[in-house]
């Protein structure tokens, strides 16, 4: 039942200004025949040194602008204002429940409130605050659904501390690369969130010329396509920027079996300070491990199909990591998202150090010769030379 808009952002109003249960609100859009001074306004509680303030992000097209007020001060005024904006619709996410608030066509709102289920809930009653809302019209363009939006978002949960660690390049873009994008959703979340903090450049690259097509006409329909392009072709051949220009980032999400082990093998030889992938399939340390006895005693785990295949898994990352560090990287290997979203959820995070030590190659060899195998990072590392 539609309720006159200004009772229905008087009740949005304390949510937003409530310091220990606002988590994030958006508001966007607008309303029919009007046009709001922003496109897009964030609102989210910070802490900051001199205590916690409400954090403004205003949107217009260009770089967006982020002022931080403090509760006892402009926070109001900040909150007032951008109500008087005429936004078409409000997010709205607390510790507890999300509210939205869209404005129809006759200018009064839909008003829809749902209380968050404990899934969504940390202990304590706190909430994990979405990296993006859950209406941002990202995930409408795009159409992904309730697993990716997962897996992708604590993707997400990862990727922005590490690249606050290695610090964004002075004076170009961040520039970004998606190896294996498929449908670009991380791709295109992986932008949104990253833009928020300072300007990007994104490449997808993908074998499917069909993936192309599409996520080009996405990245068009959001208006991005300046700042995120996408190639066809494979990961091992893939020259995403012209010159001697390297990307800051690689990423890998469930590229397939060893589409993993190319987009690493790519990473070390651009010496990308960031890596982060999150493997697939691999069936090729699986095949190898099928031929091989296995030294014993532990020929009996590669002995039964089920468990060769999960060794075979953790084998192959476990090499992974290794050889990463054998080219002077720091690997931490965590699982990401929760294995009810994905049962692929082991993430490689690679920061690049330049550091290494022979201690680090000798360990590989051991596993390697104990196993009979070679992992086709290794082979790729090797024939790069
Ligand atoms: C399982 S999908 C994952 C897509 C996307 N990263 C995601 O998580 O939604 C793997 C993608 O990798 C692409 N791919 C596989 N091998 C590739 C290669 N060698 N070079 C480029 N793309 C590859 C496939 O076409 C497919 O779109």
């Amino acid at each position: 039942m539609p309720l006159p808009l200004d009772d229905a952002l008087a009740a949005l109003r304390p949510l937003l200004l409530d310091p220990q249960h606002l988590v994030r609100a958006v508001a966007a859009g607008r309303q029919r025949g009007r046009t709001p001074s922003v496109t897009r306004a964030e609102l989210r509680p910070v802490d900051l040194k001199t205590g916690r303030h409400l954090q403004v992000v205003e949107h217009d097209g260009r770089s967006p602008r982020t002022t931080n007020e403090p509760y006892d001060g402009a926070a109001a005024d900040a909150v007032d204002r951008l109500m008087g904006e005429p936004f078409g619709n409000w997010h709205v996410q607390t510790t507890t429940e999300t509210v939205q608030v869209r404005v129809t066509k006759r200018g009064e709102a839909q008003v829809h409130r749902e209380a968050l289920d404990q899934d969504q809930r940390t202990g304590h009653d706190r909430v994990k605050p979405r990296v993006l809302a859950d209406d941002d019209p990202l995930f409408r363009a795009l159409g992904a659904g309730g697993d990716k939006r997962r897996q992708v978002e604590a993707f997400l949960r990862q990727l922005l501390p590490a690249v606050e660690e290695i610090g964004r390049p002075e004076g170009r873009p961040l520039r970004v690369v998606d190896l294996g994008c498929g449908n670009a959703y991380l791709t295109f979340a992986a932008y949104r969130a990253l833009e928020e903090r300072g300007p990007v450049e994104l490449v997808g690259v993908d074998v499917r010329e069909r993936a192309r097509e599409r996520n080009s006409s996405i990245a068009a329909e959001l208006g991005w396509a300046e700042h995120v392009r996408f190639q066809e072709g494979t990961i091992a051949d893939a020259s995403v920027w012209s010159g001697d220009a390297t990307p800051d980032v690689v990423l890998a999400l469930h590229a397939c079996d060893t589409a993993t082990d190319e987009a690493l093998a790519r990473a070390v030889s651009w010496q990308v300070p960031l890596v982060l992938a999150a493997p697939c399939c691999h069936h090729d340390l699986q095949r190898q491990l099928s031929a091989s006895s296995g030294p014993e005693p532990y020929g009996l785990v590669a002995r039964h199909g089920i468990l060769r295949e999960r060794l075979g898994d953790v084998l192959t990352d476990a090499f992974r990591a290794a050889l990463l560090r054998e080219h002077g990287y720091r690997v931490d290997v965590v699982e990401f998202v929760d294995s009810k979203h994905t049962p692929r959820n082991t993430l490689l995070k690679a920061v690049r150090t330049g550091a290494t030590s022979p201690e680090v190659a000798r360990e590989y060899a051991g596993l390697a010769r104990a196993w009979g195998v070679t992992p086709y990072l290794r082979t790729l590392l090797d024939d790069a030379g």
